[in-house]
């Protein structure tokens, strides 16, 4: 078992993973896993910000934090992390596979490799780190598997569609795996936030939100994954946020093909 949290302040917790821990959802996600009293493993490419997160968990909380600065769309980095989860002494008790990148525009004219690098974060490198913890969580009998979906996965969204894409086979995975780990005292979750103001949209998507458009902060995002892991009941897709609650449901009821097409008249360029 790593190190406990301060006496009296939290109870002794397994270790918790935390991927693109360096800003955003992620960085709000570890420093309250870090409160709750779980020793921290945190990834990111951007060391020096891992290096701080780590400090400021370690002083306010008391507890052990390993950064890795590893890129997650590449074998390399996610050997590297595999390599850490390993020398670990105690069990993974939450892992919560957050980082992520978005782009958008015509397809037709997106970077292609930066098109491949996103399935490689989004897709590839949350089943290569599912993969690896969720067979020792099973063993022990506990843990919890937290993937940073999107309301974006509840239908196609031209002019987003690989980031949309990617959304939707996080979320559907998690369906899969909640099934799958039922009466192994494992619980998988897909957390689904509408839009939150973080780094996000302008390095994908080169601008900012929206200023009127309702949002939802990073640290919402985290304590709603923190309330999800405190509760007993097991609803595996989570809809965060003033939006998300709404715009999934009503994306459902419409269908496929009429949400395609409001969502890409809506995304348009230059609408
Ligand atoms: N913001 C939103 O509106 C929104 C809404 C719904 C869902 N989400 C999801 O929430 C997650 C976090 O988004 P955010 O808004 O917090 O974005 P953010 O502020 O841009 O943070 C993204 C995090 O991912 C890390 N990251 C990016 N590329 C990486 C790579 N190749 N390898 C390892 N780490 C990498 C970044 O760290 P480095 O740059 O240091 O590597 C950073 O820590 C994403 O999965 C996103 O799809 C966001």
């Amino acid at each position: 078992m790593g190190t406990p949290g301060r006496a009296g302040t939290a109870p002794v917790r397994g270790w918790a993973l935390v991927t693109g821990a360096s800003a955003g959802i992620g960085a709000e996600v570890a420093l309250r896993l870090a409160r709750r009293g779980h020793p921290l493993v945190v990834v990111a490419r951007r060391g020096d910000r891992l290096a701080a997160l780590a400090e400021q968990a370690r002083r306010e909380h008391g507890v052990e934090v390993r950064g890795v600065a590893a890129d997650l769309s590449r074998e390399e980095g996610r050997a590297s992390v595999r390599g850490v989860l390993d020398q670990l002494r105690g069990p993974i008790e939450v892992a919560v596979l957050n980082a992520g990148i978005g782009t958008q525009g015509e397809f037709v004219r997106l970077d292609r490799e930066r098109e491949v690098r996103e399935v490689r974060l989004n897709c590839v490198a949350v089943v290569d780190l599912a993969a690896h913890v969720l067979p020792g969580m099973v063993a022990n009998g506990r843990g919890d598997l937290v993937v940073m979906s999107s309301a974006a996965s509840s239908q196609a969204i031209p002019y987003m569609s690989t980031y949309a894409a990617t959304k939707a086979f996080e979320m559907r995975l998690v369906r899969g795996l909640d099934q799958e780990l039922r009466g192994t005292g494992v619980r998988a979750f897909a957390i689904c936030p509408g839009p939150v103001r973080t780094a996000f949209h302008r390095l994908g998507w080169g601008k900012d939100l929206p200023r009127l458009m309702p949002t939802e902060s990073a640290g919402s995002v985290a304590a709603r994954v923190v309330r999800v892991l405190d509760r007993r009941r097991r609803n595996p897709v989570v809809a965060s946020g003033p939006l998300a609650p709404i715009t999934m449901p009503l994306t459902a009821l419409l269908g496929e093909a009429i949400s395609a097409w409001g969502a890409g008249r809506y995304h348009r360029p230059g609408h």
